[in-house]
């Protein structure tokens, strides 16, 4: 064909003609304007995404996603060159589908073509599948440690109390009471630390028929009462959702501790959003359920600091003055207990927390 089309346009100057040998390739490529509107979008992405690139050319990508909100941060961020390339792994949900797990890159494009060109890789399911699996395996074997541990601490804290009383009752100077106080205070507050550490394998389990709406209402209202000026706690509820079984006492614990802790990085001022709805055909743990909660605590403060940001579910971890970093590692003993997992994406400005629990 010839490439040179009247009036002396060059047709390989074209952007489609440009960009068409990305078909060739196994890796999905979409490119965006400005705007966040699909200027092109290879065979290979339309594929992963199960959709037709005429249907998409001149839309916006970020809409075919329930968490669009990522692909726009990243637009946004391109236009404001906050990088040139980004790499990241992504979790796009679409809306009449299940998640896709992806590796992503972004490129910026300093061309005419567009702003921004992004490549999806699908993470392969059994890698991912065992990355899970190790996850929940260290997250056993750091329950077990930190139970040990705190079983070890506790079985001498009463003598340690016992001995300083006997001591102090013994002690004719009332000023060196000052020293028997200090060891009974400071062993209280260990005993205290080492029963919020066993707090998870304290309580028999009760299972029930569970309404999620419920736990999440009850939650909304604690929190509502203990933030009543700025705080905005928004829901968007699937009223379809059929009963949970499992303890109502430990999943009101587990949205408590998300929700509070989304109230306390807002420092009770901003938004937050509690989302359910049904994922279908999900595995967890190697097993695969037909149908599972999926439950979202979303809210618009900092993000979780970045230091911490690997380690937030483990015990004692807290970002947090007078933080005592047990929340989140309680609230996934919980979620395991409930054959769920929890995980979290969190940027300055968007903190998700979400919680999959399969419906037995
Ligand atoms: N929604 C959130 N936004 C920002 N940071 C968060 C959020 N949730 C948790 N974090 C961070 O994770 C840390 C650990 O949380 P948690 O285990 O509940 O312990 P604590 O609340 O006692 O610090 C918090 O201190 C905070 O820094
Ligand atoms: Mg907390």
């Amino acid at each position: 064909m010839n490439a040179k089309l009247p009036g002396g346009v060059d047709r390989r100057r074209q952007p489609e003609s440009l960009l068409a040998g990305l078909d060739l390739l196994a890796l999905g490529v979409v490119v965006l304007d400005a705007d966040g509107n699909v200027v092109f979008i290879n065979q290979a992405a339309e594929q992963l995404f199960d959709l037709s690139s005429r249907a998409l050319v001149g839309q916006s990508f970020a809409r075919l996603f329930a968490n669009g909100g990522v692909i726009d941060a990243l637009v946004e961020e391109a236009c404001n060159n906050a990088f040139g390339q980004k790499r990241q792994e992504l979790v796009l949900e679409r809306t009449a589908r299940g998640p896709l797990s992806l590796n992503s890159t972004a490129v910026v494009l300093e061309s005419p073509l567009g702003a921004l060109l992004l490549e999806f890789r699908e993470i392969d399911l059994r890698l991912r599948h065992e990355r899970e699996d190790r996850f929940l395996d260290s997250a056993q074997a750091n329950r077990e440690i930190v139970r040990n541990l705190a079983h070890e601490i506790k079985n001498p804290l009463g003598g340690i109390r016992g001995a300083a009383q006997l001591l102090e009752s013994e002690l004719d100077a009332p000023w060196l009471h000052e020293y028997t106080q200090v060891i009974i205070k400071e062993a209280d507050r260990l005993q205290a630390l080492v029963d919020r550490l066993l707090e998870p394998h304290r309580h028999a389990r009760t299972v029930a028929d569970v309404n999620v709406h419920e736990v999440c209402e009850r939650v909304r209202s604690v929190v509502a009462a203990e933030y009543p000026h700025a705080l905005v706690i928004e829901r968007d509820y699937d009223a379809s959702l059929p009963a949970l079984r499992g303890d109502k006492e430990q999943l009101i614990q587990v949205v408590l501790n998300l929700v509070r802790n989304a109230a306390q990085a807002l420092h009770g001022q901003g938004r937050i959003l509690l989302r359910t709805r049904i994922a279908r055909q999900v595995t967890i743990a190697k097993k695969r359920h037909k149908l599972a909660l999926d439950l979202h605590v979303i809210d618009n403060g900092p993000g979780i600091p970045d230091g911490i940001r690997d380690r937030i579910f483990f015990p004692l971890i807290s970002g947090r003055e007078g933080g005592s970093g047990l929340g989140l590692s309680l609230a996934q003993s919980f979620v395991h207990q409930h054959g769920g997992i929890i995980e979290c994406e969190s940027r300055p400005g968007r903190t998700d927390f979400r919680i999959l629990l399969p419906f037995q």
